[in-house]
């Protein structure tokens, strides 16, 4: 066996990878194995000797593929998950295969530079502050606590506390305001950051979960001192946003920190046709969104931005005697992450804007909007469908019979059956079928062989 790594393996995986791409639209929406089946698979002795290259990935690719859930399929309309587009996916390679430590800009010139550029391409797209800075992080939930950690570090400076240096012990407090439908990962950022998840105060909501301005009103005329208001652009469940030119304006009376939860609903702005659904978002202070959800980058794609760099990089830069500084204009890719070491997150952001162009996005956008309020309406014709919330964006809830065993019981077929794959959700304290359409992919033949796939399974369980 020779000492250096085989290069065949990377051609290797080109075929492998296109075969499977090429196959994925027919193939079934439920894997075909389950988790114990493959890891009965893997198991085994750590291996005490070097093995063989091809026969690594070979072995990777049988073991593995029975339990690939089919996410990038047409047809995917469980969770929130992008189609990991083929350019995406190939600029994502090369990121691998040149092994950029994209932590400084010494160590990875190219990297930092695309991301600069990849930034001000997204603040274009999503019609922010273009001097607003913008770390490349894994995804919306690192995102939201990377900006939280920015509006923590502020509304602290504000009022004469160095948290970075001092910590939360002797910290004036913080209060945080959430809307009563936020996602749960928010939650996550204020466990990370000390400031309580079960702390936070809650603003009631109307029937798609956006929140009532004037109940944030109330909440900020109870409270003073440090302030971060969360607010979102995107109901997980109804797709609805904040109303922004409202909460906006009262935040900045109250000297509170805006941020905004955009993981997919922010890409509304990059749809002439959706964009007064965000309208006023532009006036927070921060926003958190993802690559790999509408932009349909390969996993590993999120976006941090905020308003004031300076507060951005005092809650993230990291110095050290050996890493040589950013110079003059040039970007330090980790003064805006939680990280050191990192993957050049920039590449497959700047690949996949150049994919679409604008005029690509929003049209993706529209599109996967439109196939979703068709499939609603086609489906809330059936008799016994009920279609929860009227369809505004991408997402929206069905349920089956005005009953949660039922809707459970059509979901279960739904995926038994393998046309397409739907998830359950709770809202309001009922089941629900919930459905995404976030695929670039997704046609509206896909939507219609869908819709009739639902339908069947449904009078099924009615019949
Ligand atoms: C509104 C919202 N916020 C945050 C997240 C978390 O994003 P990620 O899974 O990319 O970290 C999601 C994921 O679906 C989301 O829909």
């Amino acid at each position: 066996m020779s000492d250096s790594p085989s290069l065949q393996v990377l051609a290797q995986v080109a075929r492998a990878a296109a075969a499977y791409r090429s196959e994925v639209d027919a193939a079934e929406h439920t894997p075909v194995a389950r988790y114990a089946d493959i890891l009965a698979e893997f198991a085994g002795p750590l291996p005490e000797r070097p093995g063989d290259a091809e026969q690594i990935i070979a072995d990777l690719i049988q073991k593995a593929t029975p339990g690939i859930r089919a996410s990038t399929g047409r047809r995917f309309f469980g969770w929130v998950i992008g189609g990991s587009h083929p350019t995406g996916v190939a600029a994502d390679w090369l990121t691998a295969a040149w092994g950029q430590n994209a932590g400084n800009v010494l160590a990875a010139p190219a990297a930092s530079a695309v991301e600069a550029v990849a930034a001000g391409w997204l603040l274009d797209l999503l019609d922010l502050p273009r001097d607003a800075s913008v770390g490349f992080v894994t995804g919306a939930t690192v995102a939201n606590f990377v900006c939280l950690s920015a509006a923590r570090s502020e509304v602290l400076r504000r009022s004469g506390w160095d948290v970075e240096a001092d910590g939360l012990y002797g910290a004036p407090k913080v209060e945080v305001v959430i809307g009563a439908d936020a996602h749960a990962t928010v939650y996550s950022g204020l466990k990370y950051l000390g400031l309580g998840a079960r702390r936070a105060r809650v603003v009631a909501t109307d029937a798609d979960g956006a929140m009532l301005a004037e109940d944030l009103e109330r909440v900020l005329s109870e409270i003073d001192g440090p302030t971060i208001v969360i607010a979102q652009a995107g109901q997980i469940n109804t797709g609805a946003c904040d109303p922004f030119k409202a909460i906006a304006p009262a935040c900045r009376a109250h000297g509170a920190w805006l941020h905004v939860d955009g993981a997919f609903g922010l890409w509304a702005r990059a749809c002439p046709k959706r964009a007064h659904l965000a309208a006023g978002v532009e006036l927070a202070d921060s926003w958190a969104t993802d690559g790999h959800k509408w932009l349909q980058t390969p996993y590993d794609s999120g976006y941090a931005i905020v308003r004031d760099p300076e507060a951005h990089r005092r809650a993230m830069a990291i110095s050290a005697s050996y890493l040589p500084p950013a110079e003059g204009s040039e970007r330090d890719p980790s003064a805006y992450v939680p990280e050191l070491s990192r993957r050049a997150r920039g590449f497959a952001t700047w690949a996949m804007i150049r994919q679409f162009g604008r005029a690509g996005i929003a049209d993706m956008v529209e599109r996967c909007c439109a196939v979703a309020s068709e499939m609603a309406d086609r489906l809330a014709a059936e008799p016994g469908v009920a279609l929860v919330r009227p369809v505004t964006l991408n997402q929206f809830m069905l349920r089956f019979g005005d009953d949660d065993a039922m809707t459970r019981q059509t979901i279960a077929r739904v995926q038994d059956e393998s046309v397409c794959f739907v998830g359950p959700a709770d809202w309001r304290g009922r089941t629900v079928m919930r459905l995404s359409v976030s695929s670039a992919a997704t046609t509206e033949a896909d939507a219609a062989a869908s819709a009739n796939s639902i339908a069947r399974c449904w009078r099924s369980v009615r019949d």
